[in-house]
């Protein structure tokens, strides 16, 4: 690891590409921004301190920036004249040019820690004034190419722009991250010109600088070189989207995770799971999702922000910040909303909602409910089609259900209301009022049955049908 680092995050430039109002490194790759993927391998570097160039929509990516990483330097480039002109402002607001200088894009999610560091001890030890990652890629279009003279040395970076046809066959290309020699490069950003196609100041340029002042420059070709790829429009973004995922399903299914179908499972960045965990396809795992060693999630699943406990099997469900309890089962076809907490050994069943509902050890509900601001003890089991109603109108109120109480089909619960342990409910009842604990509700009135209903329906007129008590 060099002695003393500072790593220059380029961000400044626009991204028109993208048509989008969110700024283009601000775009998610599996669960994070683009350029939150290339701080995590930044910091992995342990750098002395990064400095960050911000210009297009400064007011949404600085703030980005600053939440990941609270003690960078953010540095303004208040016009984009170019790489080199971006690196120069970055150095001014660094106050130092000690050590090494290492200068990343913040486009390139796939960039790795270990890729950085290992460039960065390279470039150190080689007493270099600049080191290029360089790649090698079948369609060089776009890139800056690098040119090397007969003995392999390299001469200098040549932009698509200003390459001639020869040139523009080379297909070892410039990454676009780069090492310098601190003293050197706080030198070299002030001679560059703008003297190109473009009118821009390449930082590139650096390299025949480096060159004329007698110094040595090298450039490394990446193996992996999708690790440098950046997103330039929204096509590039689904592919890096699905290189990514590709990648962390890889490292997981390495890790112990059966996956059953690798290509319509996606785990985004920040998730982790136990060994022996099954996917089945169709799943999604996004945001701080953990799942508990033997749980078997999917098929057709999607869970956010989820803690899934040690055996629990979660079929055809969509849930959002819920924690679902060892051994417990939820779905098919649930839909579980934030704050839902399922207890050990639990069930939410075929077309049940949960929201706000902490549902104890044991507890089931198990067939088309709502389930909203609840409650319920351990071991109690929840009519099939039962509505927590907890909306007024107005206002939200919550509904208590105790322990080893069983409720009839088609029930209602009006909140506030409060249901005691050892308790239950007839078929059909609205319970309006608390039922205590032992006791039964019961609230729909005794049945009656009109004998003879359908002859006499079908001898009378639809107008002697009107009235009468025994009609309806
Ligand atoms: C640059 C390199 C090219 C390399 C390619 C890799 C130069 C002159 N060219 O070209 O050799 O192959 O990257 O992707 O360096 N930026 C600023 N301020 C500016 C201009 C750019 O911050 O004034 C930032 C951009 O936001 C981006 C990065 O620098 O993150 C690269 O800029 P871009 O315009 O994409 O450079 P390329 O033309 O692709
Ligand atoms: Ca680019």
């Amino acid at each position: 690891m060099p002695s003393e680092l500072t790593v220059i995050v380029l961000a400044a430039g626009g991204g028109t590409r993208m048509k989008s109002k969110t700024m283009k490194v601000l775009h998610p790759v599996a669960g994070r921004s683009m350029i939150g993927h290339v701080l995590t391998a930044v910091r992995a570097m342990e750098p002395q301190r990064v400095v960050a160039v911000v210009g297009t929509q400064r007011e949404q990516v600085g703030p980005h920036i600053q939440e990941l990483l609270p003690d960078v330097v953010l540095a303004v480039q208040e016009t984009q004249d170019g790489t080199g002109h971006a690196v120069r402002v970055a150095i001014e607001a660094a106050g130092t040019t000690h050590g090494t200088v290492v200068v990343v894009t913040g486009d390139t999610p796939l960039l790795r820690g270990e890729t950085l560091a290992e460039f960065a001890a390279d470039h150190e030890q080689s007493g270099r004034a600049v080191s290029i990652l360089s790649g090698v890629v079948p369609n060089p279009f776009g890139y800056g190419r690098i040119v090397r003279d007969a003995d392999g040395n390299v001469e200098g970076i040549v932009e698509e722009k200003d390459a001639s046809d020869e040139q523009r066959a080379i297909q070892e290309i410039n990454s676009g991250i780069l090492a310098f020699d601190g003293a050197f490069l706080a030198d070299a950003v002030h001679k560059i010109t703008n003297d190109n196609a473009k009118g821009e100041y390449y930082l590139t340029d650096t390299v025949h600088l480096a060159r004329e002042a007698g110094q040595t420059v090298g450039a490394h070709p990446i193996d992996d070189v999708m690790q440098t790829s950046g997103a330039n429009d929204r096509a590039q973004l689904a592919e890096l989207g699905r290189e990514m995922n590709s990648r962390i399903v890889t490292q997981w299914m390495k890790d112990g995770v059966t996956v059953m179908d690798p290509a319509t499972t996606w785990i985004e960045a920040d998730v982790v799971l136990a060994p022996d965990v099954t996917i089945l396809p169709g799943t999604q795992l996004l945001g701080t999702t953990v799942v508990g060693e033997d749980a078997v999630i999917g098929p057709d699943t999607t869970l956010k922000d989820c803690e899934i406990g040690v055996g629990a099997r979660v079929v055809r469900t969509h849930g959002e910040l819920a924690v679902i309890g060892d051994g417990a089962n939820v779905g098919p076809f649930a839909y579980v909303r934030p704050n839902t907490q399922l207890g050990e050994g639990g069930k939410i069943g075929a077309f049940v909602e949960t929201k706000n509902a902490q549902i104890g050890r044991g507890s089931k509900v198990p067939h088309l409910s709502y389930v909203g601001d609840a409650e319920i003890g351990e071991a109690s089991n929840i009519g099939a089609g039962t509505i927590f109603a907890n909306y007024d109108g107005e206002k939200k109120h919550r509904t208590k259900v105790g322990s080893r109480t069983k409720t009839g089909a088609n029930n209602t619960f009006v909140a506030p209301v409060e249901i005691g342990d050892d308790a239950g409910t007839g078929g059909g009842t609205t319970v309006r009022r608390d039922v205590p604990s032992g006791a039964l509700a019961v609230s729909a009135g005794p049945q009656r049955n009109l004998e003879d209903w359908k002859a006499r329906k079908a001898g009378l007129s639809s107008k002697q049908t009107e009235d009468g008590p025994e009609s309806r």
